[in-house]
């Protein structure tokens, strides 16, 4: 059965990112020239995705939701859901619950960032059958969820945060599951932090041996904006590519058009709201 239905957790309390997220929900803040929000609903629309659901705080949603309406302008579906207090990542799931009916669905987090010239090839979650994680080697594992394989690449554990990291295989935040997945997440109690975690859920279809891993090779970039650094990182990065290539990473608008999402003609009506600024040069540029 062919994925249909994303869902973007733009939830977190950003704490690591104070003062920044005193007033201002995590996936808001900037990468570079964009909200960090837009580069994962754009991996999700590139991969095809038009039905969408937004979990965030109350007041997260209200922005995210001002500033994207229910995405009929990008030939996309955005629905809104709220998540009262940040319970973990899995709550997404019981949350989302009706939204997902009896369907498999891919989970993204608004904060995390992925690029590279291949990277729909990538993130293809083919076969369905097997619910999936997307591991990226990094050099601080222990600030991720980390996933330790065997030699034929099937996983042996996984862990939040680990002290030890038994590999440097960081789990990404986006995630491929099954349409048992809400009853799985139903099924979870609270870690010692008081929170679901997403380490559990992936571990009971492990158990279950339901579940495969991707691992990114070179040539990929994949940052999570959780710390300042990060953050500053993924903006530089694509400043970098935007300044040298002449291209836009991750503008919605080009995207639905590229997709085929909406016609020219909707892109060019789209334009004349968009104020003068370089972000309207380019995208009346690539018509
Ligand atoms: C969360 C997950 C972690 C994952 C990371 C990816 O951590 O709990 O397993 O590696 O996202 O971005 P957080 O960023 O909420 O600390």
């Amino acid at each position: 059965m062919k994925v249909e239905k994303g869902i973007v957790l733009a939830g977190g309390s950003g704490s690591r990112l104070w003062p920044m997220t005193a007033v201002c929900n995590k996936q808001l803040l900037p990468i570079y020239d964009k909200p960090a929000i837009y580069y994962p609903i754009s991996t999700l629309m590139l991969i095809g995705i038009r039905q969408i659901l937004i979990i965030s705080s109350p007041e997260g949603i209200q922005s995210i939701e001002r500033m994207l309406g229910d995405g009929s302008q990008l030939g996309i579906e955005l629905l809104y859901a709220p998540q009262y207090e940040p319970k973990g990542l899995p709550e997404a799931f019981i949350i989302g619950e009706r939204f997902i009916g009896g369907d498999p669905v891919i989970m993204i987090l608004g904060d995390n960032f992925f690029h590279g010239h291949a990277i729909t090839e990538m993130l293809k979650v083919e076969p369905y059958e097997r619910s999936k994680i997307f591991l990226y080697p990094v050099n601080d594992p222990g600030r991720y969820g980390v996933a330790e394989l065997d030699k034929e690449g099937k996983v042996v554990s996984v862990f939040e945060k680990p002290k030890k990291p038994s590999s440097n295989l960081a789990i990404t935040g986006f995630y491929y599951f099954d349409s048992s997945v809400a009853e799985r997440a139903k099924r979870l109690s609270p870690s010692l932090r008081g929170e679901l975690e997403m380490t559990d859920l992936i571990n009971q279809y492990d158990a279950d041996k339901l579940l495969s891993a991707v691992v990114f090779g070179r040539g990929y970039v994949w940052f999570d904006i959780g710390t300042p650094q990060a953050l500053n990182n993924a903006s530089n990065y694509v400043e970098v590519i935007q300044s040298r290539q002449g291209v836009t990473i991750g503008s919605l608008e080009e995207v639905a058009w590229r997709m085929g999402f909406i016609s020219g003609e909707q892109l060019k009506y789209l334009i004349t709201s968009i104020p003068h600024c370089k972000y309207k040069n380019y995208l009346e540029s690539i018509l």
